[in-house]
C-alpha cells in the first residue's frame, strides 16, 4: 500500500516514493489560470486586507454572513444581456442540477433575505468577504477568481443608507493610507437615465437592458452601442438624448437639461450634502456616465476609482430596490458595494503602501538534549497557556539552526532548556532583541 513503503518513517525528513508501478507524469504545478493560491506572505496580506474590511464592518454596525459558493445556476439568470452572465462558472452536478460558482454575492443575498422573510428585523445591515468567480479576460487587477467585501443595507429607502455605505470605504482607505488624492467616487442615479427614457415613452421592463448597453461605453465602439440601443427599440432622438445626458459631469447643468424636479437629482443633491455631514466631500463627485453593468440597479450608483487612471474600478455598487420581486419575493428597499481584494492590492503597490507583513512568533522554544524534549514541549504548554505563541523546535537541532530559525520567525525570546539548567528546575531565555539572557524557573516563566 501507499502507506507501507518500507521506508519505516527514516528520521532524514524526505521519505522514499513508493514504488510505481506505471511511469508519473509530473503535474502541473500552476493553479488554474486566474486563480491563486496563497503561499504564508499572501496569505498575510489577505489576512490584513480581510481584517480591515471586518474591522471597518464593525465600525458601522453590521453583521458578517455567508452564503454557499455553490448556488444554483437559476440565481444568476438575467436576461438583461450582462456581461456576468457570459462569465458564468456553471455545470450540471452529479445530480443533473444546473449549478453555478458565485460570480458575486448580491443574488444569494436576496435568497437568504426571502427565505427568511419577516423573522427579519428592518433595516438590515449585513456584511461579507466572500470568494467570487467569473470567467473573464485577464488584466490587471482582474482575475477568475477574486474575494468581494460587500456591505449592504436593506428596508431604508433614504439616501442615508448610500451615504453610510460610502462613508464606510473612505473609512477603510483612511485606515490603509489612501487619501483622496489617490481615489475618488463617481456617483450618479440611474433614475436620471430613467427620467429621460421615459420622456421618450421606453418601456419600463427595457431599463435594466439599456442601462447595461450604457455601461460598455468606454468598451466599445459608440457606433456598436448606439445599434444595440436602436436593436432594444430606443428612437435616434432618445439616444442622442441619452448619449449627451452621460456626458455631463456637473448636476447644476444636468438640471438645466433634465430640469430639477426629478427624484434622481433630489437623491444626489441630498446625497452631497451627507457627504458634507460625514466628512468625505472631497473624495466624491458626480459624473452621469457611471451607470453600473448590473441589471438590478435602480437609483444611486457608485464607483470608487484610482485618480491616476490606471487601475479598473476599486469597487462599486448602489441602490437596487426591485431585485427580490425578480426572485419572486417582496421588495425591500435595498443598497450595498462590492469591494474587490485584486485591484487595491495594486493600488497598494503603485502608492507603496502594502505593509510590511512578516511571521512573528514570541518564543522559540529548543531542548539541547534529545532527553528534555518532554521539558521542552511543557516549557512551550506553560506558554501557550498564557497566550504567547510558541514555535517549539521538534527535531534535534545545533544551535546555530536554532539562532538562523529564530531570525526567520521574529522571535522575541528564545528558550533553551539545557541540562544543567534543567537540573536546578531552570531554563535559560535569551530576550533576542535586547540580547539580555538570565535563567529562570519554569513556574516563573511569563
Ligand atoms: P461588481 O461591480 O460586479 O458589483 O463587482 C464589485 C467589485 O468586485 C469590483 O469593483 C471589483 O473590485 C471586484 N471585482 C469584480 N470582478 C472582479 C474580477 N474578475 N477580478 C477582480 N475583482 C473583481 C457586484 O458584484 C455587486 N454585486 C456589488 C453590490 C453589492 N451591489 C450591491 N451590493
Amino acid at each position: 500500500s501507499a502507506t507501507d513503503n518500507g521506508s519505516g518513517g527514516g528520521r532524514s525528513g524526505a521519505l522514499t516514493p513508493p514504488p510505481v508501478a506505471e511511469e508519473v507524469q509530473r503535474i502541473d504545478v500552476n493553479p488554474p489560470k486566474g486563480t491563486r493560491d496563497f503561499p504564508p506572505e499572501d496569505m498575510r496580506l489577505r489576512n490584513w486586507l480581510f481584517n480591515h474590511f471586518r474591522e471597518v464592518s464593525r465600525l458601522f454596525g453590521f453583521e458578517e454572513v455567508d452564503y454557499p459558493v455553490l448556488e444554483s445556476e437559476a440565481l444568476f439568470i438575467r436576461k438583461a444581456g450582462e456581461e456576468i452572465r457570459d462569465q458564468l462558472y456553471c455545470f450540471e452536478d452529479r445530480g443533473n442540477r444546473r449549478v453555478a460558482l458565485r460570480p458575486e454575492l448580491t443574488p444569494s443575498l436576496a435568497r437568504l433575505v426571502i427565505q427568511k422573510g419577516k423573522s427579519l428585523s428592518l433595516p438590515l445591515k449585513w456584511f461579507a468577504v466572500g470568494q467570487c468567480w467569473r470567467y473573464e479576460r485577464m488584466t490587471r487587477g482582474r482575475r477568475r477568481e477574486h474575494y468581494q467585501w460587500n456591505m449592504d443595507i436593506l428596508g431604508v429607502p433614504e439616501v442615508t443608507a448610500e451615504a453610510e455605505l460610502i462613508s464606510s470605504i473612505v473609512t477603510f482607505f483612511k485606515r490603509i493610507g489612501i487619501t483622496e488624492s489617490d481615489v475618488g467616487f463617481k456617483v450618479s442615479s440611474r433614475k436620471v437615465l430613467q427620467e429621460v427614457l421615459s420622456f421618450y415613452s421606453v418601456p419600463e421592463n427595457l431599463f435594466g437592458k439599456v442601462c447595461v448597453i450604457i455601461d460598455k461605453i468606454e468598451k466599445i465602439p459608440i457606433d456598436v452601442i448606439k445599434k444595440d440601443l436602436e436593436a432594444t427599440g430606443l428612437s435616434n432622438e432618445a439616444i442622442e438624448q441619452l448619449l449627451q445626458v452621460l456626458s455631463i459631469k456637473s448636476l447644476t447643468k444636468l438640471e438645466e437639461i433634465i430640469g430639477g424636479g426629478g427624484e434622481g437629482i433630489a437623491d444626489l443633491k441630498k446625497l452631497f450634502s451627507l457627504a458634507e455631514k460625514f466628512g468625505y466631500s472631497q473624495w466624491i463627485q458626480f459624473d452621469a456616465s457611471v451607470v453600473r453593468g448590473l441589471a438590478y440597479y435602480t437609483g444611486i450608483v457608485f464607483e470608487g476609482f484610482d485618480r491616476g487612471g490606471k487601475l479598473r474600478a476599486i469597487c462599486g455598487g448602489g441602490r437596487y430596490d426591485r431585485l427580490l420581486s425578480t426572485f419572486g419575493g417582496e421588495d425591500i428597499p435595498a443598497c450595498g458595494f462590492g469591494f474587490g481584494d485584486a485591484v487595491i492590492v495594486e493600488l497598494l503597490k503603485e502608492k507603496g503602501l502594502l505593509p510590511e507583513l512578516s511571521l512573528e512568533v514570541d518564543n522559540i522554544v529548543c531542548a539541547l538534549d534529545d532527553d528534555l524534549k518532554g521539558v521542552a514541549a511543557t516549557v512551550a504548554s506553560k506558554l501557550r497557556e498564557k497566550g504567547q505563541s510558541v514555535e517549539l523546535v521538534l527535531e534535534t537541532k545545533p544551535l546555530k539552526w536554532v539562532f538562523k530559525r529564530a531570525a526567520r520567525t521574529n522571535a522575541q525570546r528564545l528558550i533553551l532548556v539545557g541540562k544543567t539548567e534543567w537540573e536546578k528546575g531552570m531554563v535559560s531565555v535569551k530576550n533576542l532583541s535586547s540580547s539580555e539572557q538570565y535563567e529562570i524557573k519554569l513556574d516563573e516563566l511569563e
